[in-house]
Formats: C-alpha cells, sequence, structure tokens
C-alpha cells in the first residue's frame, strides 16, 4: 500500500514508522520544515521508546520518506491519513482549522480516488466537514472517500500499542473505503509483526488470522468511539481522585479501596491510581471537546462537567497539601521529582508539574527540578525561573522537601536514605503514592501522599 501520514508528531511519526515496518510505503508529511529537515538527518523529533531505531531502518529499507510537500505526499498514495494536532480552544471546543486546512490542500493536490482518513481526536460530524471541504475544493470528477480512524496509542508505548492494539475501529460509507484501511491494517490484524519493549525491536512472525479485532462502522459512531472512550478514562481517574478525598475524611487508604475495587473484573485495576489529576495533551481536551460538541448537539452532559471540576480540583488540594506539610512556603526551597505529564515522555502539554510549580513559584518559594527526559522542554517552558539539576540526587540536595510529581522507574526505585541525608528536613510529598507510608516513616520521613 502507499500511504499518506499529513502531521508527523506523536500520532504521525509512529503511525507512519510502524505503517512501514508491515511493509507499506510511507510518507510523512509536516509544514515543520526543522522537524522534516532532522529527520532526513536521522534526528528525532519526540522521546519515544523505540522509535529512533525503527525510524532509521525503514528510511535505509526505502519505505518511510518525509517532506514538506502535501501534493507530493497526496499524488503519491491511495489512503492519505490525517494526524495534525486539535489542540483546545479557550471555550473548550477543538480548534479543528489545521484539519479543515489540511483538507483544503489535500483536496486540491488529489487526482485520482483517495481514502482521506481521520487519525486526529475530533467531535463527532467532523467527518461531514472534511467530506464537504474536499468536495468545495477538489477537480470536478475526482472521486474519494473520507474515514475516521482513531488512534489509541498512549505516549510511552506507542509503538507496541499501535502494533498490538485493544482493537482497530474505522469509520467508513461504504465497503471499499473499509477494504483498503483493513489492507493497511492486514499485518496488524493478524499479528504478523510485534513490539518487545524490553528489547526495543519489532518482531516479524507468521501471521495468525484475525487476532486483533478490526470493528467496521459509521464514521459519527468512530468518531464518538474515541471521545467516548478517552472521556470514560477520564471519569475513572477523577472518580478515585474523589474517592481518595473521602479516605482521607474517612481514615481509610485509597489504595487498598482501589485494589478492592480493581479485582472486580466488571472494574478493573486500571486507571484506578490516586493522584494529582489527568494532564497531557489528551484527556483534558478531549473531555471538553466531547462537553462541547455535546452542548451544540442539545445534550447537557453535566457528568463531564464535574469530571472536569474534579480533575482541577485534585491540583488545588495538592498545592494545599505541600502548604499544610511546610507551613511557611516562602523562601523554602523545593526539590521536584519529575516534569513530564506521565513516565516514559517528554510530553509537557498539561502537566501538573506546571501548575505545581507555578503555584510555589507565586508564593515566594524556589525549585529545583529534574525529570529523565522532559529537561529541555522544561528549559523551554519555565527559563531561568527554576534551577535544573543533573539527577534525583542532585535535586534533593539542600531542598527543604521533595515532591514527587511523576512516577518515573528511577523515582520509584530511588536510594530512599540517601535522599533522607540530602534534604534539609525530611518531608516528602508525593503526588503519585509511590510507596508505602508505613516504610518511609520508618526511614524517617514525614510523608505525605493521597488519600491515605
Ligand atoms: N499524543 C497522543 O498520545 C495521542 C493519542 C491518540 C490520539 N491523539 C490525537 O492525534 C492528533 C495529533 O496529536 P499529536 O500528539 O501527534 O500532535 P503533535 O502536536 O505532536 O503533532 C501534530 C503535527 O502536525 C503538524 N501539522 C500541523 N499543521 C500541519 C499542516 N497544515 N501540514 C502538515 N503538518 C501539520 C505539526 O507541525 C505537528 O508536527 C490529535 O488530534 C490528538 O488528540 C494523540
Amino acid at each position: 500500500m502507499r500511504i499518506a501520514v499529513i502531521g508527523t508528531g506523536y500520532v504521525g511519526l509512529v503511525s507512519g514508522v510502524c505503517f512501514a515496518e508491515c511493509g507499506h510505503d510511507v510518507i510523512c508529511v509536516d509544514n515543520n520544515e526543522v522537524k522534516i529537515a532532522n529527520l532526513h538527518k536521522g534526528i528525532i523529533p519526540i522521546y519515544e521508546p523505540g522509535l529512533d531505531v525503527l525510524v532509521k531502518r525503514n528510511v535505509k529499507a526505502k519505505r518511510l520518506h518525509f517532506t514538506t510537500q502535501i501534493p507530493e505526499a497526496v499524488k503519491n498514495s491511495s489512503v492519505i491519513f490525517i494526524a495534525v494536532g486539535t489542540p483546545p480552544l479557550p471555550t473548550g471546543e477543538a480548534d479543528l482549522s489545521y484539519i479543515e486546512n489540511v483538507a483544503k490542500q489535500v483536496a486540491t493536490s488529489m487526482d485520482s480516488y483517495k481514502v482521506v482518513v481521520e487519525k486526529s481526536t475530533v467531535p463527532v460530524k467532523t467527518g461531514e466537514w472534511v467530506k464537504r471541504t474536499i468536495r468545495f475544493n477538489s477537480q470536478a470528477g475526482v472521486d474519494f472517500d473520507v474515514a475516521s480512524n482513531p488512534e489509541f496509542l498512549r505516549e510511552g508505548s506507542a509503538i507496541g500499542d499501535f502494533l498490538k492494539p485493544d482493537r482497530i475501529v474505522v469509520g467508513v460509507e461504504n465497503k471499499k473505503a473499509a477494504d483498503l484501511l483493513e489492507e493497511c491494517y492486514k499485518p496488524i490484524i493478524d499479528q504478523a509483526v510485534s513490539f518487545d519493549l524490553e528489547k526495543q525491536e519489532v518482531i516479524h512472525q507468521t501471521p495468525q488470522s484475525n487476532i486483533v479485532p478490526f470493528l467496521v462502522t459509521s464514521v459519527s459512531s468512530s468518531e464518538l468511539i474515541k471521545h467516548a472512550s478517552n472521556s470514560f478514562l477520564a471519569l475513572k481517574i477523577s472518580y478515585i481522585n474523589a474517592v481518595a478525598n473521602f479516605c482521607e475524611l474517612a481514615g481509610a487508604d485509597v489504595e487498598q479501596v482501589a485494589r478492592g475495587m480493581g479485582l472486580d473484573s466488571r472494574i478493573g485495576q486500571k486507571f484506578l491510581n490516586a493522584g494529582i489529576g489527568y494532564g497531557g495533551s489528551c484527556f483534558p481536551k478531549d473531555v471538553s471537546a466531547f462537553l462541547e460538541i455535546s452542548r451544540e448537539l442539545g445534550y447537557h452532559f453535566n457528568l463531564l462537567e464535574e469530571v472536569i471540576k474534579i480533575n482541577k480540583t485534585q491540583r488545588e488540594l495538592f498545592i494545599r497539601k505541600i502548604k499544610k506539610a511546610m507551613w511557611i512556603v516562602k523562601d523554602k526551597t523545593f526539590a521536584i521529582l519529575g516534569l513530564s505529564f506521565k513516565p516514559n515522555t517528554d510530553d509537557m502539554r498539561e502537566a501538573p508539574s506546571i501548575d505545581v510549580i507555578n503555584a510555589l513559584l507565586e508564593e515566594g518559594a524556589s525549585i529545583k527540578a529534574y525529570d529523565p527526559v522532559a529537561m529541555n522542554i522544561s528549559k523551554e517552558l519555565f527559563g531561568d525561573r527554576i534551577t535544573f539539576c543533573k539527577d534525583a540526587y542532585d535535586t534533593a540536595k539542600n531542598a527543604d522537601a521533595l515532591i514527587l510529581l511523576t512516577e518515573w522507574d528511577e523515582f520509584v526505585n530511588l536510594d530512599l536514605e540517601k535522599i533522607h541525608k540530602l534534604l534539609n528536613y525530611p518531608i516528602f510529598i508525593d503526588g503519585r503514592n509511590c510507596f508505602e507510608p508505613a516504610d518511609m516513616a520508618k526511614l524517617g520521613f514525614d510523608y505525605h501522599c493521597i488519600g491515605r
């Protein structure tokens, strides 16, 4: 198959490289010239385990190409995935101007039948607008279909997720488009390729038949599956955070409660980790966009309003918890461990660290910080307002308290005795419940966590 992927970010680059690994001929497009020039030099713009090896291998095999030119990519492909950003507008709605812009350029470049696929997360009905936009801007007589194929990969395990998804969802208007999309995904559906996260290697194996569910729906249902799924996961997080707050009042332990709940197979353990609330480039914007499109269509989805409210309050409560632990924040030095919104990514979009650090700076505190991979992006964000350190121990040295914000493995496996000695005061504020309160007390820490 000849595939074009427009937008070479977290989703576009991972999708492009995985399709190439499946044996397809892929051309990735981005209007960021620096990004494309770097990719030509083998410089990967994002941190994603295993991605660099795969990009290099597929470029060498001449299955993966990069360009800034949409016409070149469109003319040479039969399936075109749109994977540009859909960031939030101040109103909470999704900004679909990047999608419209790409749809127009695709339309003017089309000279034969194409399937144009929304891979970006978009509100229901976007497919209808994309179709209209392409129809108005393309040459008369050129046939095309618009399809939806939401992406469910998670940053940090993106390649493994793409190559072994729980399901592949395609929203189409006819069998022709469904068949073309099935052909794109055939090696994944049959598990002819898989990813070994430990070795960071793709394994090619004997295909088996129809292992991964390939769900064909209408375009609207497919668009909705993505918004409804992300909002449900956000709801689960807000739910356990609300339970955590209740646990603090009731003298119960949210970790025990979550374990007991999660053992029920109808509930499951995943996304029941109490903490400082969800962040990142997807959940906050997708819940808001789902709420806004519901409003537009005449449904008041007040459950989603509550999810957003609990998430916002959770960060405020954490900042209050820090103040309570310190008495006075002004002129204190805090060691912050973890800046990215979750482990194994350098993504800082909507990271809780931003709110926590800004609140402490506003109160007159000093911040020392460290993250295993998000240092460069954080330097751009915070500049010289905070001090960047070389590792966790350097960060803890002479700080008045330590605040853990991202549960990177290297923080979960800290030498806690060493940390204890390096801190001015043994105050440890854990936003991710990484340690047992009794163990921390034994080590001499004044340990603060969530819901316990
Ligand atoms: N990041 C994730 O974990 C994730 C997971 C699932 C779905 N999504 C969805 O996928 C979409 C993309 O997300 P992302 O995180 O990859 O975004 P991103 O910001 O990392 O990448 C988007 C890319 O599109 C490029 N772009 C913008 N306008 C363009 C144009 N006119 N022509 C060519 N390129 C253009 C940008 O330069 C950028 O490189 C969003 O809708 C997001 O909600 C993201």
